[in-house]
């Protein structure tokens, strides 16, 4: 056969075949704007993806780069004021209720589903308040993240003559000490703005306990944010970041762990989905690195819940996209999913059914601590909203702190009173 009868030969198939016949037709299309976008990250969503797309529905991947998600939430804010929101978005916390309070989440998507996967007994009380609008599920919950730890690589710390994790800040400091002298980098760290605040509400949580992190972060009473203690906060926040990278500006968090697994760091102060890093490494915790609480918090738990909110959209019922929100709702809280994303993510499950039973499932060491810890800490003050991480305040709010403090680590001049007073200033004036 020549070429062009071969060429012939496949247009006849071809017109036998359209391509709906030879590929399934999808039964619906939704886009999914979300941050997770590092190699462990990827290795999570793509469970998810796969999952949606086996159930005969088309995942448009709408990933904007960003740990943290600030870049994705303004790519969010301008689609969704030139109308053209996706179907799904990765949207945390407090600011759920602001999107659902604008009228351009689906009040009504998730209705059926939720009854019947029964999500409202599968699911802590503090969790489905923060997924509901007016009663109504208008986000489903993925997983839960713990914030406040302390990522350790063994080996560098043998070279440095470090023979255990530090509690306190007096030993963290000590074992920056070490580390430097013996030429590693002692804190791997990214300086964006996200980063910064993710160590200093590390900070706050270790020098005001649970108790006065709460009162900063989430009551945001006035003398918590200017006294002596959030004075006593700054300071040490100085101190921790004369042990950072000196090269960290702008630097990516999944960079940053990337030095902590190949050795040139020792630690990295970041929320569990920096295990998603190792993981991706094959890296074992316990033998290969050690997750400890922040020292000083291992009482305490800061939470952090990805969720994935659902948009209304004109034509959502009739091309399909509806079914394809209620199918990827419905895998996202199902058990397999739960359990392959979380492995992947570095997080736990936010099931209540599993979390009591991680042993089940094969989690590892550091993942059977977060649902251990994360179980006690429920039934005290300890388990806080990160506020980092979008949980504790409005996103107006968390920008004013951002500044503060990002200007305050960067400035070699700044002062700890001073940077405390700012900090309630801004605070007032974004509320
Ligand atoms: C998100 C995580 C994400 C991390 C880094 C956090 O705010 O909750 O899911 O992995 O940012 O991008």
């Amino acid at each position: 056969m020549n070429s062009i009868t071969r060429l012939a030969a496949l247009i006849s198939l071809a017109s036998l075949f359209p391509l709906s016949a030879i590929a399934a037709e999808s039964k619906g299309t939704v886009e999914v704007v979300h941050w997770w976008t590092s190699g462990g990250e990827k290795a999570a969503v793509d469970v998810l993806k796969a999952q949606v797309e086996k159930d005969g529905f088309t995942w448009k991947d709408g990933a904007v780069a960003g740990g943290g998600g600030s870049t994705a939430m303004t790519v969010l804010k301008s689609r969704a004021v030139s109308g053209n929101p996706p179907g799904v978005a990765q949207i945390k916390g407090p600011d759920i209720q602001e999107w659902a309070q604008t009228g351009l989440l689906d009040t009504g998507a998730l209705k059926d589903v939720s009854k019947e996967e029964k999500w409202d007994s599968l699911l802590d009380k503090k969790v489905s308040d923060t997924v509901k609008y007016e009663g109504n599920y208008v986000a489903v919950p993925v997983n839960i993240h713990r914030v406040n730890w302390l990522w350790i690589n063994p080996q560098v710390f043998k070279k440095a003559g470090i023979d255990k994790a530090p509690t306190t800040l007096e030993e963290f400091y000590a074992a920056g000490d070490k580390l430097k002298a013996a030429g590693f980098i002692a804190l791997a760290h990214g300086g964006q703005p996200w980063q910064d605040s993710t160590v200093f509400e590390d900070v706050v949580l270790s020098v005001m306990g649970s108790d006065g992190y709460k009162k900063a972060f989430v009551d945001l009473d006035d003398k918590t944010l200017t006294g002596s203690d959030m004075v006593k906060v700054f300071t040490e926040l100085k101190k921790v970041a004369t042990y950072m990278d000196p090269n960290r500006a702008g630097r990516d968090w999944n960079l940053a762990a990337a030095d902590v697994i190949s050795g040139k760091a020792g630690m990295q102060l970041m929320g569990d989905w920096a295990k998603s890093e190792w993981t991706a490494a094959k890296k074992i915790a316990g033998k290969d690195y050690q997750c400890v609480a922040f020292p000083g918090t291992d009482r305490s738990f800061t939470y952090n819940i990805d969720s994935l909110a659902v948009f209304k959209g004109k034509d959502n019922a009739k091309n399909g996209t509806t079914a394809a929100q209620q199918d990827l709702a419905k895998v996202t809280l199902g058990e397999d999913f739960q359990k392959v994303f979380s492995i992947n993510k570095g997080s736990i499950p936010v099931r209540n059914d599993m979390l009591s039973n991680m042993d089940k499932y094969g989690f590892d060491s550091c993942a059977q601590t977060a649902a251990k810890d994360f179980l006690a800490d429920a039934k005290t003050t300890g388990l806080q909203p990160s506020m980092a991480h979008n949980m504790a305040t409005t996103l107006a709010v968390q920008g004013a702190i951002f500044d503060v403090v990002t200007n305050y680590i960067n400035d070699p001049k700044a002062d700890p009173e001073t940077a405390a007073k700012q900090l309630g200033k801004a605070i007032t004036s974004a509320k």
